[in-house]
C-alpha cells in the first residue's frame, strides 16, 4: 500500500493518508489564484503522485514538476504513471534541498504537502526559502505526535492563511493546510 491514493480518473487503489479533501483545499486555492490560466506547480514530495495527476487533469493548463526521493514510491509512481500519466505531469527521483531550490527558476506554485517534517533543516527555513522560489506557496504541516521531527514549532510568516485541515494517520491533531504568498 502507497501512503497517497492512486488516482487514474477515481481512486484505483487507495492509500493510507487521506488525499480527496485536502486536494479539495489546494484544487480551490488554485481556482481562486489562477483561473483559466496556465501556471506551472511543482510538488515536493510527491510519493505517487496524487496532487499532480489531479491538478493536470483538472486545470488544462497546468504544468505539473513533481520530485520524490523515495526509490520504492518513486517506482510505484512511475508504474501508475505508465498508465495514467500525461505529458503535463513530469516526476523526477530527486531528494530536494535547500541548495536545489536555490537555483530552481522562479514557479507560479509549489506545493510541500506533509513533507517539512522529513527535511533536515527547519521548517521556517525551508518555507522562506521555497517563497523565494514561487509566487504562490501551499504547505501542510505536521503538528505534534508521532510524525518526524514533528516537535519542530512551524513558525509562519505575516499573511500565512490557513485554507483547510487534513485528517492524518498518524496524530490526532488534523494538520493545517496553510497558503503564503511567495516572494
Ligand atoms: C509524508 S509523505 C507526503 C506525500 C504527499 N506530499 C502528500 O501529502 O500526500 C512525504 C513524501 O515526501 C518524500 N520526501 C521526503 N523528503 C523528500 C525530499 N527531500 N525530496 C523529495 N521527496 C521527499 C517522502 O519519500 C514521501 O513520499
Amino acid at each position: 500500500m502507497t501512503y497517497q491514493d492512486k488516482w487514474a480518473g477515481g481512486v484505483l487503489d487507495f492509500g493510507y493518508r487521506e488525499c480527496s479533501e485536502r486536494y479539495e483545499c489546494v484544487r480551490d486555492a488554485c481556482r481562486d489564484l489562477f483561473g483559466d490560466r496556465a501556471f506551472h506547480a511543482r510538488d515536493i514530495g510527491a510519493n505517487v503522485c496524487y496532487f499532480g495527476l489531479r491538478l493536470t487533469s483538472d486545470f488544462p493548463g497546468c504544468r505539473v514538476s513533481a520530485y520524490e526521493s523515495h526509490h520504492g514510491a518513486v517506482r510505484a509512481a512511475r508504474k501508475h504513471l505508465a498508465d495514467h500519466g500525461n505529458d503535463r505531469l513530469t516526476l523526477a527521483d530527486s531528494k530536494v534541498t535547500l541548495d536545489m531550490i536555490s537555483v530552481f527558476d522562479h514557479c507560479d506554485l509549489i506545493l510541500a504537502m506533509s513533507v517539512l517534517h522529513h527535511m533536515p533543516e527547519e521548517t521556517a527555513v525551508w518555507i522562506d526559502a521555497l517563497r523565494g522560489a514561487c509566487d504562490h506557496l501551499i504547505v501542510e504541516l505536521a503538528m505534534e505526535g508521532k510524525a518526524r521531527n514533528s516537535h519542530r514549532r512551524n513558525v509562519l510568516p505575516v499573511g500565512a492563511k490557513i485554507i483547510g485541515h487534513g485528517a492524518s494517520h498518524l496524530e490526532k491533531a488534523m494538520r493545517p493546510i496553510v497558503y503564503m504568498e511567495g516572494k
